[in-house]
């Protein structure tokens, strides 16, 4: 692992200018001269970051005993927690000038990140963990998908705009289960997108809340050694309609790794007919599926560290946020509405535990994006599951 210093030394080079500049040296000078210069000035400014770094380094050691205390963080050794500190200081030094440079037109970001619980995490840890690889790895698919069963159209098309409710929030309706966390072993945000997604229409159907399994759709909907890795969210529904549907989670309980299929006897608890594509570039289209059921999204979460350490304190995208539509990341969108400065946002559930952004949900910026795309691309693959 490789950590990079926030406030590299300068180099000789900018020294030698700035020495000579400052002391107003003429020239010409010998070789030996401006080494004793340089080796004098770089002395001086060497000894005077010491101090600064000193008094910064205590500040930041106390933040970061604090925050281990807060997230229970513990290492095997000294050498560990040395190298985890590292990681730490080079985060927090970020999120706090995140926070403090003003967005593009002066919004403020005061807040919008913070030191979590991924904060000892380089960004390339956390990439290859929680999220599918670097930015530019796309889930593999594509936006295409496999043609659901019940025709490739799309059910929410003909819906009035002006028929539906002017926000929704699925979590009030009971059609939400708690927020799971994929945890560092296994990239599978797919199959918590898929399962939230059934979740959510099962219970908009049948008036039934049941947390469906994940584990299953790891170990049994994929190929060996594919159940942890990137994948569209349609295969898992495709899953669901050819197994006859998913199992409970309390029957068949995630762990995190991909293992043996073993769905066989175990209770079916919800079953779909089919799954449609949300017509990509299109927030319009993706509004009225929403209005109707929980719609599993692709989205791209690891362009820099700013979803990683998102807050959940605003809106991501409204201060723009830097973002791609190389999709690396999967959620499933709970809902929408208009913040009281009349921001318009998807309200998201993410697979990262509870105390990741506001209690593991988070509010992305909606209707900003003039080609359709949706901040971070989470048009681009948007589908949800039909149970006719
Ligand atoms: C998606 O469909 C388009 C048009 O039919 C096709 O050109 C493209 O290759 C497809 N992409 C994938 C990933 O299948
Ligand atoms: C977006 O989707 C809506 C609803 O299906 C449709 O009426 C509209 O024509 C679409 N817009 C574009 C630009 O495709």
């Amino acid at each position: 692992m490789q950590v990079e210093l926030a406030a590299p030394i300068p180099s000789f080079s900018t020294m030698a200018s700035s020495s000579t500049h400052s002391m107003g040296l003429t020239m010409p000078f010998s070789l030996a001269t401006v080494l004793v210069i340089l080796s004098c000035c770089t002395q001086f400014a060497l000894a005077a970051r010491e101090v600064s770094t000193a008094g910064d380094d205590k500040a930041m050691r106390e933040r970061y005993e604090k925050w281990m205390v807060e997230n229970g963080q513990t290492y095997e050794d000294s050498a560990e927690k040395a190298r985890r500190f590292e990681v730490f200081k080079f985060n927090a030094h970020f999120i706090d000038s995140y926070n403090a440079a003003a967005g593009p037109g002066g919004k403020s970001r005061t807040g919008l990140l913070t030191t979590n619980k991924f904060a000892d995490l380089t960004g390339d840890e956390f990439r290859s963990t929680y999220i599918s690889g670097r930015s530019g790895g796309a889930i593999s698919g594509g936006i295409n998908g496999t043609m659901p069963p019940l025709g490739s159209g799309f059910m929410y098309g003909a819906v009035r705009l002006s028929d539906m409710p002017a926000s929704m929030d699925w979590r009030e309706k009971g059609a939400v289960t708690q927020v799971k966390d994929q945890g560092l072993t296994c990239e599978c945000c797919w199959a918590f997108s898929a399962a939230a997604a059934v979740e959510g229409i099962h219970q908009i159907k049948s008036g039934n809340l049941v947390s469906l399994s994940v584990q299953q759709l790891v170990d049994c909907s994929t190929g060996a050694n594919d159940g942890c890795k990137p994948r569209d969210m349609d295969k898992a529904f495709q899953y669901i309609i050819d197994s006859g549907g998913l199992t409970t989670e309390q029957a068949y309980s995630y762990q995190g790794y991909q293992g043996t299929c073993s769905a066989s006897g175990k209770p079916i608890a919800a079953r779909i007919r089919g799954f449609q594509d949300v017509p990509p570039r299109n927030e319009t289209a993706l509004f009225l599926a929403v209005a109707h059921q929980p719609v599993s999204i692709g989205l791209d979460a690891g362009i820099n560290s700013v979803m990683q350490f998102f807050s959940g304190t605003g809106i991501y995208g409204a201060a723009g946020e830097p973002c791609t539509e190389d999709l690396n990341h999967a959620m499933t969108i709970v809902g929408y509405g208009t913040d009281e400065h009349g921001t318009k946002y998807w309200l998201m559930k993410n697979s990262w535990g509870s105390t990741w952004a506001d209690q593991g949900y988070v509010k992305i910026a909606r209707d900003v994006v003039s080609n359709g795309a949706g901040i971070c691309g989470l048009t681009m693959q948007a589908s949800y599951p039909v149970v006719a």
